[in-house]
Order: C-alpha cells, then sequence, then structure tokens
C-alpha cells in the first residue's frame, strides 16, 4: 500500500514517475540494460541527460545567457562553491540567515572572505523573513534561502541587492512556483525535494559569472569544469538524473510550473485555512511569509504532538514529526503530494481535535 509521505525530502515522487522507472528499470528502452548499468557515454544516457537539461531550460524559462549544471555533492556542497567561485571582485559578500540551512552556507563563507550578516530572522525562531536588510556597496553577490524547509518560511517578495547579484538556495521550492531567472545571478537546489531521488543538484548560473573562481578553489568545485563540459566533465548522478527527466516530462503534461504554483497554493492554503480555524493546531510562521511547501504545526502540548505522529503515521500519513530544531508537526506538501494527500491530512487533523478539545 502507498502512504501519504510528508517527508522533508527525500520526498514523494509522482507514482506514474516511479511506475515508468520500474517498466524501464531491468531494459531501457532496448539496451538490455539498467540506466543504473550503463556507460554515462552511451548513446542512451546521452539522450537522457539532454532531455534532462533541455526540460529544466524550458520549464524554468531560463534564458541563453544562464548555463544549468548538474552537479554531485548535494546543496550543501555549494554553501562553499558559491563563495569559492563569486567571492573574485571585491571579495565581500551578504548574508540574510532565515534558518539552519542559510546558516551554514554563511558560515562555510565566512572561510573565503569579508562576509556581512545583513538580516537575521535567529531572534524569533526564525519565524519571519526579515525585510530590513543591512546591505553594503560593492559586494559580489547578496545570499538568500528563498523557501526555508524547516520553519516554513519563504521570501513573497526577492530582495533587491545593492550591488552584486542576488544568490538563492532555491532546494524546497524549485519548480513549485514560476520564478525569474534573470533577477538571480545564481540559484541552486539539491533534487530530493521537488526533482527527483537525491544525488544530482542543480546550479543554475549566469554565464559572466562562471570563471577560475578564487584561487585555490578545487577543481570539482568549480562551476566552469562542469559548464565546459556540458556536466559529463565526470561521471554524473545517472540514475538521479533519469529520474529527474521523468519527473520533469511528467511536470510539462501537468501544464508546467504556471500549473503547478495554482495547486500548489491550493494545497496549502486548504491546510493554513484549516490550522487558522483550528481550535488545537497553530503555525506561529508570520503569515505574509508562509511557505507553500514546508507547513509546520503544533498543538502546544509536546506529548499530545508524539501521539498525532504516530496516529497520523498509522492512518498513512507519514514523515509527519517535524524537525528536530523545531518540535511539533510539519506537513511537506512539495510537488508530488496530490490534493487528496493534503484532505485527507485535514480530515485526520480535524477527528483528532474533535477528541482532544472540550
Ligand atoms: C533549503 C535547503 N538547503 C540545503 C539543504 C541541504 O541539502 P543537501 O542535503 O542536498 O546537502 C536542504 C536539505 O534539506 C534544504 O532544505
Amino acid at each position: 500500500m502507498r502512504v501519504y509521505n510528508f517527508s522533508a525530502g527525500p520526498s514523494m515522487l509522482p507514482l506514474e514517475v516511479l511506475q515508468q522507472a520500474q517498466a524501464d528499470f531491468v531494459d531501457y528502452e532496448g539496451s538490455g540494460m539498467s540506466v543504473t548499468e550503463m556507460s554515462h557515454r552511451s548513446k542512451w544516457y546521452d539522450a537522457i541527460h539532454k532531455e534532462c537539461l533541455a526540460l529544466l531550460r524550458e520549464l524554468m524559462n531560463v534564458p541563453d545567457n544562464y548555463k544549468i549544471l548538474l552537479v554531485q555533492g548535494g546543496a550543501s556542497q555549494q554553501f562553499d562553491a558559491i563563495p569559492l567561485n563569486l567571492l573574485t571582485g571585491s571579495g565581500k559578500a551578504d548574508y540574510v540567515v532565515t534558518g539552519n540551512f542559510a546558516k551554514k552556507a554563511y558560515k562555510a563563507a565566512l572561510q573565503y572572505g569579508d562576509i556581512h550578516l545583513a538580516a537575521s530572522s535567529e531572534d524569533k525562531a526564525y519565524s519571519y523573513i526579515p525585510k530590513d536588510l543591512d546591505l553594503r556597496d560593492g559586494v559580489d553577490y547578496l545570499y538568500i534561502t528563498q523557501n526555508n524547509t524547516i520553519f516554513g518560511t519563504r521570501y513573497a517578495k526577492l530582495p533587491t541587492p545593492k550591488s552584486g547579484v542576488l544568490v538563492a538556495d532555491v532546494s524546497s521550492n524549485i519548480l513549485s512556483e514560476v520564478m525569474d531567472v534573470s533577477k538571480y545571478g545564481v540559484m541552486y537546489a539539491g533534487a530530493q525535494k521537488n526533482v527527483a531521488p537525491a544525488g544530482v543538484t542543480i546550479v543554475i548560473v549566469r554565464e559572466d559569472l562562471i570563471g577560475d573562481g578564487m584561487k585555490g578553489c578545487p577543481t570539482m568545485l568549480k562551476w566552469k569544469t562542469q559548464a565546459d563540459a556540458d556536466s559529463l566533465y565526470n561521471t554524473p548522478p545517472c540514475f538521479s538524473i533519469y529520474m529527474a527527466m521523468l519527473n520533469l516530462r511528467h511536470l510539462k503534461k501537468l501544464g508546467g510550473v504556471t500549473e503547478m504554483q495554482k495547486i500548489n497554493e491550493y494545497k496549502a492554503g486548504l491546510l493554513y485555512d484549516f490550522i487558522d480555524n483550528s481550535k488545537l493546531f497553530k503555525n506561529y510562521v508570520n503569515r505574509e511569509d508562509r511557505s507553500f511547501m514546508n507547513v509546520p504545526f503544533v498543538t502546544g502540548d509536546k506529548d499530545l504532538d508524539a501521539q498525532f505522529v504516530k496516529e497520523a503515521e498509522a492512518n498513512g500519513l507519514v514523515s509527519i514529526k517535524g524537525h528536530k530544531l523545531v518540535g511539533g508537526m510539519r506537513a511537506s506538501v512539495y510537488n508530488a503530494m496530490p490534493v487528496e494527500g493534503v484532505k485527507k491530512l485535514i480530515e485526520f487533523m480535524k477527528k483528532f481535535e474533535t477528541e482532544h478539545t472540550a
């Protein structure tokens, strides 16, 4: 039996995509091999790689003067790759810390240059997106995490850098909403939430920002290495890229990112509406900064939260426990979570609420 999986990542993939992968698994398109076994220089893999890149460009409307790179090392590797590639002008960058991953990125960058904290929402447990940024002149870039997976916040409006380019971690909202790529110098995302199984990381970077990077930048962290080789400098994470291609085909069939965004807004809207009117459940995020992808909520009683998580699981609503930094619950409702899954969760929450309120 398939469950509704509310995991923050790795997370659900569309059933149709999994079934296609299953059908292809042992003998991919008459090759007599699985994608997991074939050479990354084979004609079959080459077609997968090119289609994945082409679909990403089409679905995200990526302008011609941007390169799309498929790299390894997870989103976390970009915490170092970004300063190593971009701190080549003034060597200065501004960071906005809106959660755990932004903080990790900020700390990594401190090793490489003159890094300034432009704002942080740590004072209120990362429950909002700071609007007043202390931005400097002459920086190479301004860094943000656009959707904060753990705390359930999202930039409804992108900040405008005072100088330099905008760099964004879009790991947990890529392909979930329409993004104007031309507003960013660089955006990047690990695949394991909205794209594919873990393995590939997508880096979309404006061509003029691709160079040799800082002195000593390791070959494999240098974007130029993969940019010059169409992301085939070395063995890519072939299976993850293949799954991404299938998922992108599926998204295109659904009507692309514009349609997906409507569905995501509807799903998140159902959940927030219920929580806002609930006598038991609360979401502590500043309303205008709420994420459409990750919805944290609590009952206010730790034991009751634990009971909720346990009973939800017994009802086929799994991985709904909040991150250890926040506690409570978190429903991650990425692209692949069907509307029925969200409705089933709400029904379960209603029942639980009735049982536990006077
Ligand atoms: C917003 C964000 N950035 C970065 C990461 C780290 O990704 P990875 O595990 O691929 O390094 C995550 C993982 O959950 C994330 O949600």
